[in-house]
């Protein structure tokens, strides 16, 4: 098996994120550190990252953070800021599937199956991310219609969203978007294009699984049907 595709299935990160373990040299294979990407991995072979070791028998696990705004979605964090695995206290070791911004708060998924990690974050799978949105003002139907057809904004192209209006009043709007891109900033870049700031984003829903009555900085384990939905994905 190819190593990257070994390093996610023993729940190191995404296969793409676990090539960068390989290529920055923190992987040993027998002894020996491996940079190339080439390289496979054999029954018996002895496997460490940073000089542990790892294996692919460890148990998977599926959860969902309501993850409030003031922590980062990293492992570990140059600034020394809060990250979502600080609430996760779990032997296994997980890692978000995808990221929010720091001041974003709701649903994020966390695992260590690292294939389940690439199916739901890779572009290519459309899968579908609902986040409520208060944006200032009040953007005209010509703008939602914009954000219908699909927005560019520095260069980079936004697809077609879902958007419907929840509420509003004189000072701002509560919308609900849906996307399936998954890219940098995608809901704040979305606005911004309209030459409008988002005000609050909390994610609400991932592959139609829903955050629900999670308290802010709680998390669980997916229930049987929500693992196994999140899987048929695959
Ligand atoms: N879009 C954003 O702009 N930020 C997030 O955190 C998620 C989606």
């Amino acid at each position: 098996m190819r190593i990257n595709k070994y390093l996610s299935g023993c729940g190191l990160d995404s296969r793409r994120k676990c090539e960068k373990l390989v290529t920055d040299g923190r992987v040993k294979v027998n002894g020996k550190t491996v940079t190339d990407l080439a390289t496979d991995v054999k029954d018996g072979d002895y496997v460490e990252v940073d000089g542990k070791a790892v294996n692919l028998s460890e148990r998977k696990v599926y959860i969902m953070l309501n993850k409030p705004k003031g922590c980062v979605c990293t492992a570990s964090d140059e600034k020394g800021r809060k990250t979502v695995l600080d609430f996760v206290k779990i032997k296994e070791r997980v890692f978000p599937v995808g990221r929010l911004d720091y001041d974003t708060e709701g649903l994020l998924l966390l695992t260590n199956d690292g294939e389940l990690a690439y199916t739901i974050t890779h572009p290519k799978n459309m899968v579908q991310k609902v986040y409520s949105v208060r944006v200032e003002g009040e953007p005209s139907d010509m703008e939602l219609k914009r954000l219908r057809s699909g927005v560019e904004y520095n260069g980079v192209k936004y697809a077609p969203a879902r958007v419907t209006v929840v509420e509003k009043d004189e000072k701002q709007t509560k919308l609900e978007i849906t996307v399936i891109e998954g890219k940098n900033h995608e809901i704040k870049n979305m606005i911004e294009s309209l030459g409008r700031r988002v005000l609050f984003l909390k994610r609400t829903e991932i592959a139609g699984i829903r955050l629900g009555g999670l308290s802010r900085g709680e998390w669980r384990y997916l229930n049987s049907r929500e693992e196994a939905h999140l899987k048929s994905l695959k």
